[in-house]
């Protein structure tokens, strides 16, 4: 495999994944250029930052006629996608574009069959659209990089600068101990892709040209195994000193007392409903793992965010104590501890009132 400096360029790279891609790019020795409004947050060391707006084509015009030997864009907007196409296509080698398995028509069984694209030209950002938004972002590129074009479609995303703290809610929630809710059932399947994975994977398939289509996600496990991997991290660490006490709770009293699943306010993150979701965390690895993806553990990864995330202040999924002492009084028909407010208030990271849905 080739490790010869590129001309880089990310689209993005002023947050989480997109980022993580500049710097890792950066480590690697390559000449980076970056390339964003800058409001997501800072760039990584080491890179050229050139201020782009994708909200009108105008915006993008400081790209116009600049060649990279490989391009990384995460956009979720069509009409974010046709403009740098149409000032980078020509002078660009490779293409790799960031989708997501939420491209995927159906939920419930493990299919490959991808919604109805919306319009190529669609400013609409909200998240009801994610899926056809992508879909219509993954055909603009294949039609004017053809050949040079990688598709990836990751699953949900883990790691330092995740701010959906879909898995940050659960060391943390160790860490605290006591008797905690976990969402039945035992064996229901979750999978992910840890960040810095990902990102070394998109480099190596640039280095080998690697194109097509990929689902990006790791081998999935049980909850219950999720759970248990979570804990040994956390034990290996030195954070907690004995197993976590779990009590796990059925979906239909979850549902009935309002927990809301997958993401966001008084969520429980990696939980989704069956059979809605049954097929949502099945997605096989086999094939970007045949194409050079290499996966962490589960311990490695955990031990990563928690060395990264653990003083975070902030957690935007997970449970307040008091929704979680709610709902495990309704399981054991008792009522809730009068001190559980205290907890919260005590909390070295707080559940925010508003929701925050990132894909
Ligand atoms: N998180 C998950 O679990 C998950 C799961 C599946 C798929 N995905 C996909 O994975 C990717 C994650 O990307 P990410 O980590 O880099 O996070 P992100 O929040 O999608 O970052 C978007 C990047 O684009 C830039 N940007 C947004 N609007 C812009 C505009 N109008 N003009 C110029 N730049 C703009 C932002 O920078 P500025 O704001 O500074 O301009 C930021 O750097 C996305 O493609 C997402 O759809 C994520």
């Amino acid at each position: 495999m080739s490790t010869q400096p590129k001309r880089v360029l990310v689209l993005g790279g002023t947050a989480y994944l997109s980022r993580t891609i500049a710097r890792t790019a950066v480590e690697r020795g390559h000449r980076v250029t970056v390339a964003a409004r800058g409001t997501s947050g800072e760039p990584p060391e080491g890179v050229e930052f050139v201020k782009i707006d994708r909200s009108s084509p105008e915006g993008v015009e400081a790209l116009r006629g600049r060649e990279f030997d490989a391009v990384f864009d995460v956009a979720r907007i069509p009409a974010h996608v046709g403009p740098v196409l149409d000032v980078l296509a020509e002078g660009a080698g490779y293409w790799s574009f960031i989708s997501s398995i939420s491209v995927y028509a159906k939920n419930d069984v493990v299919s490959d069959e991808v919604h109805e694209p919306t319009a190529p030209d669609s400013t609409d950002p909200s998240g009801k659209v994610y899926g056809v938004s992508k879909v219509a972002c993954e055909n603009l590129v294949r039609e004017r990089l053809g050949d040079r074009a990688l598709v990836t479609r990751p699953g949900l995303i883990v790691g330092p600068g995740d701010t959906s703290d879909r898995l940050g809610y659960w060391p943390l929630r160790f860490s605290e101990g006591g008797e905690i809710l976990a969402p039945g059932a035992k064996d229901r399947p979750v999978q992910w892709i840890d960040v810095q994975d990902y990102a070394n994977w998109l480099l190596d398939a640039a280095d080998a040209k690697l194109t097509g289509t990929f689902d990006a996600i790791g081998d999935h496990v049980g909850m219950g195994a999720f759970l248990d991997g979570i804990a040994e991290a956390l034990l290996e660490e030195g954070v907690i000193d004995e197993l976590p006490r779990l009590t796990w709770v059925s979906q239909e009293l979850l549902l009935e007392q309002k927990v809301a699943p997958w993401t966001g306010h008084e969520s429980l993150g990696f939980w989704v409903v069956s059979p809605d979701y049954d097929g949502h965390g099945c997605r096989p690895a086999g094939p970007a793992v045949a194409a050079g993806l290499r996966l962490s553990s589960l311990q490695e990864t955990v031990k990563r965010w928690w060395r990264a995330n653990a003083a975070s202040p902030m957690l935007r999924a997970g449970l307040s104590r008091v929704r979680e002492g709610e709902v495990l009084a309704a399981w054991h028909g008792t009522e809730p501890d009068p001190e559980l407010a205290r907890y919260d208030r005590e909390r070295a990271f707080r559940v925010p009132p508003a929701t925050a849905s990132p894909a």
